[in-house]
Parts: C-alpha cells; sequence; structure tokens
C-alpha cells in the first residue's frame, strides 16, 4: 500500500513537470533561448564595463557582434497568435504589433551601432558605454510595454 502510493505520487510529480517543460523546438522554446542568450551576452558587455570582467576589446567587439546577430531573431518566433499560456509576454505583443516590431528595429539599429563603436581601434570602454547603454535600454523600453513579469 505504502509503495503503491509513492509510486503514484511520483507518477503524478513526473506527469506536472512533462506538462509544464516548455518544448524546447517550440516557437516560445525557440525565443526563449535566443532571449536567454542575449541576456547572457549583454551581461558580460556590461561587466567589461562595470568592472566584473577584465576590459579586452577584441572579446567586447566580439561579444558586440553576437549580440547584434541575436537581436534580429527572436522576433521570427512570435507566431501571428499567441501560441502557448507559458508565454510571458503580454497580450498587447499580438494586439499592437506596429509597436512591437518598431521597438525590435530600435533594438537592432542600436546593436548595429554598438558593434561600430566597438570596432574603433583603439578600443576604449569609454567610447562603448554610451552605445551600450542605449541598447539595455532598447531592452528595457520593450521589455516595459510587452512583457509580463
Ligand atoms: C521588441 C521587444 C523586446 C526587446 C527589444 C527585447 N525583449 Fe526580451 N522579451 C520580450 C518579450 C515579449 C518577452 C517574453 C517572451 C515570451 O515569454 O513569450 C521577452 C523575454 C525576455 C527574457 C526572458 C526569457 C525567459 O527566460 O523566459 C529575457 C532574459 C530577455 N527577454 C532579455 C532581453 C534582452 C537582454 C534584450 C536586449 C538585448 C531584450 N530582451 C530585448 C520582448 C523584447
Amino acid at each position: 500500500m505504502r509503495f503503491k502510493l509513492t509510486a503514484a505520487a511520483l507518477l503524478a510529480a513526473l506527469a506536472v513537470t512533462a506538462c509544464d517543460r516548455v518544448d524546447p523546438n517550440s516557437p516560445l522554446g525557440k525565443r526563449t533561448a535566443i532571449f536567454k542568450e542575449m541576456l547572457k551576452t549583454s551581461e558580460d558587455l556590461g561587466g567589461m564595463l562595470r568592472g566584473r570582467l577584465a576590459f579586452e576589446p577584441q572579446a567586447f567587439a566580439e561579444g558586440a557582434a553576437h549580440l547584434d546577430q541575436l537581436s534580429r531573431q527572436p522576433w521570427q518566433y512570435f507566431p501571428e497568435v499567441k501560441d502557448d499560456e507559458r508565454s510571458s509576454a503580454r497580450d498587447d505583443v499580438w494586439e499592437k504589433q506596429e509597436r512591437f516590431k518598431a521597438l525590435a528595429r530600435d533594438l537592432e539599429q542600436r546593436t548595429a551601432a554598438l558593434v561600430e563603436a566597438a570596432g574603433r581601434q583603439p578600443l576604449t570602454p569609454d567610447q562603448v558605454v554610451q552605445p551600450l547603454q542605449r541598447v539595455e535600454d532598447a531592452c528595457e523600453a520593450c521589455h516595459q510595454a510587452f512583457r509580463a513579469y
């Protein structure tokens, strides 16, 4: 009896996990992975400017290029209609698509400007502080409007 109960509890727990897990190949899974990578990349860039990491001009330029590539990718994984209740996107993503797309273009332009600034040689941190700040502001602006926390 005791065993049976435990097994049932275990199965129930497994079922919940399976249901909660987002399929990595689904649109939600894909955009989430890209956003996480964007966060990690931008945090490393910020870390180099704020003293958490050593400032390496080449690593900074590579990180900026990677962030620029990533910034073009999440949008294709937002389907035309809301796809998944587990998404933390607000319904406005689908109801105000023009605004959403405009903020996505803002980010892309700002990461491109960051790449350009990071390509100067010799590169010093003060040349990229403003451009990175503008990128972070673009993330923030869209999250405030379109992401539910
Ligand atoms: C144009 C709008 C927009 C911009 C710009 C944007 N995001 Fe987001 N972000 C979203 C939305 C919407 C979600 C919620 C996605 C979902 O759950 O469906 C999100 C989710 C995330 C998440 C959470 C992923 C998870 O674990 O669920 C992270 C991290 C993130 N964004 C980082 C960033 C970073 C870093 C930047 C800037 C470099 C950025 N985002 C720029 C709209 C944006």
